[in-house]
């Protein structure tokens, strides 16, 4: 018999719901939330508001698409955290009604866990999946870390941010500029037409294999404080040049302390994993890694990288297969934890 598992992921601003029969996914559907857009970043109240609104069209689809029944289910796995409370608290009270009114058991997900084990969803024309050991940078919105993972169930923090997350960078460097949120995406976009050597930042000190982000921003905006009173169009006559310089910046950084993780640890499978791993400089520098013969690199589909509950189901069913469920009385938490 197989085993189907309903995912639901409400950790930040989208609203997902997925359903996997083993590794493969029959349905993963995402409500973004676009009521963030004119506050230039995530209101959490607002996030918390539109998951209650979102969450029951969202797996009600999600079902009519896997065309199972709700009998069919042999669990529900949620996001238990790190995230926003007010939105975990939506998915984390549907989880629970759900799983008690069907009489299955219910799963709690570590979001950052799951956007690794998101390499192991099985995908048509994807067969490659990463050997353990293997490496992740974890890359996303509200985190930064290098990842050391031996089993499903067992992942390392080994180096993460100080302060801010590598995801926060691109929008904070896309705010600056005045391009909307979020703007990671956009910067990427404009960097294809920029000369990445255009302006130079500066890479932050920090002993290890740990991150810093937050000096990045302050020098971005005193370089353009400064350029700006002597020519008030520098930046929409730069937009090019300024945002591939920035992403250059910004993908040296995170690749410098990989390629430190991978000679202290001895591990050239390398994985990336996590909102950012959408952009196309770090993929690039990914892949050039791989070219020369360095690395063994993986790096999942473009809808398994931002945030979906397919990666919440597949981590789900390898919790299943444990049978690693949750109580009824558990609550989400904020921050991350191991
Ligand atoms: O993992 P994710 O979807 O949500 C969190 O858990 O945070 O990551 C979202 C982050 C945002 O900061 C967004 O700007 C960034 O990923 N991002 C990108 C790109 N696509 C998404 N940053 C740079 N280039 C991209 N192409
Ligand atoms: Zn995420």
């Amino acid at each position: 018999m197989s085993i189907y598992i309903l995912g639901i992921e409400s950790s930040c601003d989208d609203t997902s719901a997925a359903v996997i029969k083993e590794r493969k996914i029959l349905a993963n559907l995402i409500a973004n939330q676009d009521v963030h857009e004119k506050f230039g970043g995530v209101v959490p109240e607002l996030a918390s508001r539109a998951h209650q609104q979102n969450i029951i069209p969202v797996i009600d689809n999600a079902l009519k698409k896997a065309n199972i029944g709700k009998n069919q289910i042999n669990a529900v796995a949620f996001t238990n955290g790190p995230g926003l409370l007010g939105s975990l608290l939506v998915g984390t009270s549907f989880a629970k009604s759900f799983a008690l009114a069907l009489g299955v058991p219910l799963i709690s997900v570590n979001h950052m866990h799951a956007h690794i084990l998101a390499h192991f969803i099985e995908d048509e024309g994807k067969d490659k999946h990463p050997p353990f050991p293997f490496l992740c940078l974890t890359v996303s919105g509200g985190h930064t870390q290098i990842v050391r993972v031996d089993s499903y169930y067992d992942m390392q923090v080994i180096g993460q941010t100080i302060d801010d997350a590598a995801g926060e960078a691109f929008d904070k460097a896309a705010k600056i500029m005045g391009l909307p949120y979020p703007g990671g995406p956009l910067v990427d976009k404009y960097s294809k037409d920029g000369n990445p050597d255009a302006f130079k930042f500066p890479h932050p000190k920090v002993p290890g294999l740990d991150y810093s982000f937050s000096g990045l921003k302050t020098s971005i905006l005193y370089f353009l404080r400064d350029q700006l009173k002597r020519d008030p169009d520098f930046i929409s006559l730069n937009i090019s040049d300024l945002s591939a310089s920035i992403q250059k910046n910004i993908v040296d950084i995170l690749m410098r302390k990989v390629i430190e993780a991978v000679r202290q640890t001895g591990i050239n499978h390398v994985a990336l994993a996590g909102g950012v791993s959408a952009n196309s400089g770090l993929r690039d520098a990914f892949m050039q890694k791989q070219r020369s013969g360095e690395w063994e690199v993986y790096i999942p589909p473009f809808e398994y990288c931002t945030d979906n509950a397919a990666m919440i189901a597949i981590t789900g069913y390898f919790k299943y297969l444990r049978g690693d469920f949750a109580s009824q009385s558990i609550s989400p938490f904020t921050r991350y934890k191991e």
